[in-house]
């Protein structure tokens, strides 16, 4: 099988303003890669601004899409724009993403609504839109970033867990239907990393998980993550310790001391 090479490519990455995002665009424009970024617009200037310093110091071309996700159409709107401005997207990256922690009978309805939009329906909407193109070419990757909570139900985020589980499950799923046409599906499944996205969730400053997970820093993921897409692993928990505990561990505990774990280890500590 050809190596799949990244000098040239047209990548297409949601949630780049900030982040996982962010950092996976420095890498791939490193890489050579001509980059198409999305964001909420509410950063429009945050994104363009990164954009240009992005495709200066790379040379490369870099354009800011600034596109709500959570709109019904959104993911539809993406697609179009993109489609009107390159002919073709060679690697999908969908990484934009939502928490709230607290407990779910007290996270407004709303909030939980746009969560499944921003981390379920906008994925599955652009996987299947470009993966369409995709197979036409012969060729593409599309790499999701799901999460270590993708495995086990997640106590204080229960929707988010939910949501992860659904896109690591439809990602695996999608790849094997895929086999023989060129374009395959990735998983990155970080653990808890320092980004906005915990503290705009409500999330904890500590918890006592932390001792076992750690707390990464988006850099050092997204290097992990380009360096796990050139060996085209299908799934990728970055560190071994996270690899151990939610692909080997989590498998062989009873599902209610799991589920109690959970409860105990995702709670804040003062
Ligand atoms: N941080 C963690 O602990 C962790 C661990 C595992 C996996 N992940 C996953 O990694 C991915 C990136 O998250 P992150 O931690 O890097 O968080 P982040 O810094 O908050 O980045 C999230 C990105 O998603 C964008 N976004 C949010 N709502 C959107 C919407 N409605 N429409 C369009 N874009 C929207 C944000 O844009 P704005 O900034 O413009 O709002 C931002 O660019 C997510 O899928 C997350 O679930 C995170």
């Amino acid at each position: 099988m050809p190596k799949f090479n990244l000098k040239g490519r047209n990548i297409l990455i949601t949630g780049a303003s900030s982040g996982i995002g962010k950092e996976l665009s420095k890498c791939f424009a490193a890489e050579g890669s001509n980059l198409i970024l999305g964001c909420h617009p509410s950063e429009k200037d945050v994104l363009e601004r990164w954009a240009t310093e992005l495709a200066g110091k790379y040379a490369v071309k870099v354009s800011a899409l600034p596109i709500d996700l959570s709109d019904d159409k959104g993911p539809e709107n993406l697609y179009d724009f993109v489609k009107r401005s390159v002919d073709r997207i060679d690697v999908l990256v969908n990484n934009a993403g939502i928490l709230h922690y607290g407990c779910f009978s007290e996270i407004p309805l709303q909030d939980h609504e746009s969560l499944v939009k921003v981390n379920v329906i906008a994925y599955l909407k652009l996987m299947r839109l470009f993966m369409t193109d995709m197979i036409k070419a012969g060729e593409g990757r599309i790499l999701n970033v799901v999460s270590a909570a993708a495995f086990q139900p997640t106590v204080y985020h229960a929707t988010y867990g939910s949501s992860k589980a659904f896109i690591q499950s439809l990602s695996e799923a999608v790849n094997e239907e895929l086999k023989g046409t060129g374009v395959k599906v990735f998983t990155f499944n970080p653990s808890y990393t320092k980004t906005p996205l915990l503290n705009r969730g409500g999330f904890p400053v500590r918890i006592w998980w932390y001792r076992v997970s750690g707390l990464s820093d988006p850099a050092d993921m997204a290097l992990k993550a380009i360096k796990a897409f050139k060996k085209e692993k299908a799934v990728y928990i970055p560190g071994f310790r996270n690899w151990f505990v939610h692909s080997i561990l989590i498998r062989l505990m009873p599902r209610k001391f799991l589920n109690t774990l959970s409860r105990w280890a995702l709670r804040g500590e003062c």
